[in-house]
């Protein structure tokens, strides 16, 4: 089902800025989606284009059916918002605070108090959740944030850098977080992350913004495709790595150390080869890698397809 919409989407801060979304067309679905980007490349102009907190300067978009210009009201209703930057009164405590946003959004007093526990609960906050937040870590005041986003039981989460100042162990348990509201309770959630990287784990469809524009809108598996290039490790006597690079060169293969990995480029295929073809010269690339290594003597600790990464798409079609 589509959540999303957006058609020639462009939103332009003065008129002679340049446009911070330029003519944006996408369609987001059910299960997580990433919208990934630099910083300043328009994540959080979209989301508040969906809000309907910010007006476009051209094109449409809808949200859940509502236009994103008439509906905002309806989009907000049904939408839960983690915004980017700290917006928690540091002098109230978390449970307050979220049975207050519940409220905003309609629930009824008792309903806001056993959505809030439950809420609280499910991003970790139960045993901090009568304290200040004023005096919570950034983890803390993220979940908190989380918190009241989903407070409502909103039909679609937007989810801007909920990562964003985290340490590594905080960030895996905020994507863990963010993959169960897609996955386990079936909230379609979009979710932005300047870290072009991170996002690839927990999505299921990827969308790259760069300065304004869509760079790609893709399957998350589409990104992380086999690139055709196989990585080798061998062990034997010291030089076994050296020499097997010279055996396969003599074979006619290109390859280059990389670490302890020998990493061979992929056979180069005629313009009109299809993906049979693909597969049997990948067959037969790894055949030789086997062949090689047994005429030297050498032996092979593994041999494996090296996918592809988001930050290749960056590498390969932003010019430096
Ligand atoms: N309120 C604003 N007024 C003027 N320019 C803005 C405003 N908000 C964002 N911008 C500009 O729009 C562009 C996109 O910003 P933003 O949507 O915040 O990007 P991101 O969230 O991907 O970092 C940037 O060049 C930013 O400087
Ligand atoms: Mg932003």
């Amino acid at each position: 089902m589509t959540v999303i919409q957006t058609r020639g989407l462009t939103k332009r801060y003065g008129s002679g800025a340049p446009p911070a979304l330029a003519d944006l067309t996408v369609d987001v679905a059910d299960g997580v989606t990433g919208l990934v980007g630099a910083n300043g490349a328009g994540k959080s102009t979209l989301i508040k284009l969906l809000l309907g907190l910010l007006a476009p300067t051209s094109g449409s978009g809808s949200v859940l059916g509502h236009d994103i210009t008439a509906g905002g009201e309806a989009i907000r209703r049904a939408v839960g918002y983690m915004p980017e930057h700290d917006c928690l009164p540091p002098d109230m405590r978390c449970i307050d605070f979220v049975v207050h946003m519940g409220r905003v959004s309609g629930l009824p007093a008792a309903a806001a108090r056993e959505r809030a526990a439950d809420v609280l609960r499910h991003v970790g906050l139960a045993e901090e959740r009568y304290r200040l937040m004023g005096g919570y870590s950034t983890g803390m005041k993220q979940r908190a944030k989380l918190a009241q986003a989903l407070v409502h039981d909103p039909q679609l989460v937007l989810l801007d850098e909920p990562t964003n100042g985290l340490d590594p162990a905080a960030r895996d348990d905020m994507l863990a977080l963010v993959q169960r509201i897609g996955h386990d309770f079936g909230i379609p959630v979009l979710v932005t992350s300047h870290l072009l990287g991170e996002l690839e784990r927990v999505s299921d469809h990827v969308i790259v913004l760069d300065a304004g524009r869509l760079l790609r809108s893709e399957e998350t598996q589409a990104f992380l495709a086999d690139t055709g290039v196989v990585l080798v490790e061998v062990i034997g006597a010291a030089d076994a790595q050296q020499r097997m690079g010279e055996a396969l060169a003599a074979r006619g293969l290109v390859s280059r150390p990389r670490g302890s990995l020998i990493e061979i480029d992929p056979v180069t295929l005629p313009d009109d080869a299809d993906g049979e073809a693909a597969t049997r010269a990948h067959d037969q690339l790894r055949d030789v890698v086997r062949d090689t290594a047994a005429d030297l003597g050498v032996g092979l600790v593994r041999v494996q397809a090296q996918t592809g990464r988001l930050e290749d798409v960056f590498r390969e079609e932003v010019p430096a």
